[in-house]
C-alpha cells in the first residue's frame, strides 16, 4: 500500500455486529469483534483517506484520525450510513449485520415460563449494502464481505452479483475462524478477477485488501 493514494477521498466502513433488542435486557447478536473493520479503517487512514467508521457494539480503540460513529441496531447503522453517503467514494461493508430482528419489542422483561417454549417472530432487516449500491448517491466503489460456513466462493460470487458490488471479500467463519480471532484469510472476487489473501494478522490483511481496493477503484474510475 502506498501512503497518500487516497488523499481527498472519503472511505466509509461498517464494522462489528448489530444487536436487535428482544426486550429491555436481551438481544439477538453475533460473534463479530470489529477487529477486521477497525483494521480496515486504520489501513484506509494510512493511505490518506478521510475515514468514517460506523461501528456496532465493540470494545476497541478508534484508530487515530478516524471519525467513529457508534450504533447498536441495523436500522441505526443504515441511517448513519445514509447520512454520510453523499460524500463517500469507497464504501466497505465489513459489519456482521443482523439479518433478522424481532417483529415486536417487548417493553418489559419477558418472564420465564418453566414448560412453555418461547416463540419470537423474526422479520428481515434492511440490507444496508444493497441500499448503498442502489442509492442515487452510490459511491463509485462498493466492497462487501461474505461470511460463510460452506461453499465460500460460490456463495460469495452470488452475493457480489445480487448486491451489485464492485468487489467481495469472502471468509470462512465458525467457532475458531473469521469472528473475534486476530488472524484471517480472504478470497477476494471482483468482476474480472480474483485473488486469495492467505492467513495473516487482520492488521496486515486489511492493508493487503486496501491495496487491491485502491487498484480496482482507480482502474474503474480511469475509464
Ligand atoms: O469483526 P471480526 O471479529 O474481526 O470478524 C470479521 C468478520 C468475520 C465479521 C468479517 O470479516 C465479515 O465477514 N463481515 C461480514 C459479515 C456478514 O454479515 O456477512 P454476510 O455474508 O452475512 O453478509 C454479506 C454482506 O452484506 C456483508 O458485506 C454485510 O455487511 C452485508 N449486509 C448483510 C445483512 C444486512 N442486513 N445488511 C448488510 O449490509
Amino acid at each position: 500500500m502506498v501512503p497518500g493514494q487516497l488523499i481527498d477521498k472519503h472511505v466509509m466502513i461498517t464494522a462489528g455486529p448489530t444487536y436487535e433488542p428482544i426486550d429491555p435486557v436481551r438481544f439477538i447478536g453475533n460473534r463479530s469483534s470489529g477487529k477486521m473493520g477497525f483494521a480496515l479503517a486504520q489501513a484506509a487512514r494510512e493511505s490518506g483517506a478521510n475515514v468514517t467508521l460506523i461501528s456496532g457494539p465493540v470494545s476497541l480503540t478508534t484508530p487515530t484520525g478516524v471519525k467513529r460513529i457508534d450504533v447498536e441496531t441495523t436500522e441505526q447503522m443504515a441511517n448513519a450510513v445514509d447520512a454520510s453517503l453523499e460524500s463517500c467514494d469507497i464504501f466497505i461493508s465489513c459489519a456482521a449485520v443482523a439479518d433478522y430482528r424481532p417483529k415486536l419489542f417487548e417493553q418489559e422483561k419477558i418472564k420465564k415460563t418453566e414448560k412453555q417454549p418461547l416463540q419470537i417472530e423474526l422479520q428481515p432487516t434492511k440490507d444496508i449494502v444493497s441500499a448503498v449500491t442502489t442509492s442515487h448517491n452510490r459511491p463509485s466503489f462498493v466492497v462487501g464481505f461474505a461470511a460463510e460456513t460452506q461453499n465460500l466462493v460460490e456463495y460469495a460470487q452470488s452475493k457480489l452479483e445480487r448486491k451489485k458490488l464492485d468487489m467481495i471479500a469472502a471468509n470462512w467463519v465458525g467457532q475458531k475462524q473469521g469472528f473475534a480471532v486476530d488472524d484471517n484469510a480472504l478470497h477476494v472476487i471482483w468482476n474480472d478477477g480474483e485473488q486469495t489473501l492467505p492467513l495473516m494478522p487482520k492488521t496486515q490483511l486489511a492493508r493487503e485488501l486496501m491495496t487491491l481496493i485502491i487498484k480496482r477503484f482507480y482502474a474503474k474510475n480511469s475509464i
